[in-house]
């Protein structure tokens, strides 16, 4: 493995997220230090409340630490201007959600589309690449489907490819399989193993399943915002 790809795609140093609620602090994430090396395949354990979604926000931009350094992707996300940290959640991070997140006024293929066409891109182009991953993910035959119109499965795999459309390096799921039967949630887990595995993305998912285990290169268990346990 060469310099380039041996170096970590996400870099956390006493990574810390403080809520207060009036005169209570609470650290959901706790000085975190953290690495993970481009094309891992990372599960997020832990009770609830530990701080599994507080971190997959700090991850994706969604949200901003209290204090602590976070490095990913090439960004330093304390130091990014909102500007940038739009463009790092468009271009280099996608995310699924255990509620899906879809737009309930858009087709599938109009949800499929809708960050391409928002970072700039050209709609013939993106379409293109919407059709084809709509077609990898079993969608073709619900193109034109709303969301309220969808089986969860199916919900969740539109979730994949709109995670997908900007071709990000890394993948965060948050409790990716919580609203799907056993069988829906199996084959959301084997599509993040694919685009592992086959396509090199880095991918991190936060859950209470098993169902991640099998698949997952390194294991970390969260307890009170802070890494309990590697594995
Ligand atoms: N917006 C918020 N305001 C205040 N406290 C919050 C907020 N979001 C989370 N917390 C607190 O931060 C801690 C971590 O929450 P977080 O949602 O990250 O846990 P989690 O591990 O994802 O839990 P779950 O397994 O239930 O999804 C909890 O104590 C929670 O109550
Ligand atoms: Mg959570």
């Amino acid at each position: 493995m060469n310099e380039v790809f041996s170096s970590p795609i996400i870099k956390a140093r006493q990574l810390t997220r403080i809520y207060r609620l009036g005169q209570v602090e609470i650290a959901a994430v706790d000085h975190i230090d953290l690495d993970i090396l481009p094309g891992q395949m990372v599960v997020l354990k832990g009770n609830s409340g530990s701080g599994k979604s507080t971190l997959l926000s700090l991850l994706g931009g969604l949200d901003q630490p209290t204090e602590g350094e976070l490095h990913v992707a090439g960004r330093d996300l304390r130091k990014a201007s909102p500007a940038e940290i739009t463009h790092y959640r468009r271009s280099s991070v996608g995310i699924i959600f255990q509620s899906f997140n879809l737009l309930p006024t858009l087709t599938v293929l109009e949800n499929t589309c809708l960050p391409a066409l928002l970072a700039g891109k050209p709609s013939p182009q993106v379409k293109a690449r919407a059709l084809d991953l709509l077609d990898w993910l079993k969608l073709t035959a619900r193109l034109q489907h709303p969301p309220s119109h969808l089986s969860g499965g199916e919900m969740q795999r539109t979730a994949i490819a709109r995670a997908l459309i900007n071709d990000p390096a890394i993948i965060l799921a948050d409790e990716p399989t919580g609203n799907l039967d056993s069988r829906n949630g199996e084959i959301v887990m084997e599509l993040l193993w694919e685009l592992n595995n086959k396509l090199g993305r880095t991918v991190i998912i936060a859950t209470h399943s098993t169902l991640a285990d099998r698949y997952a290169g390194l294991s970390l268990f969260l307890k009170d915002g802070v890494i309990a346990e590697y594995s």
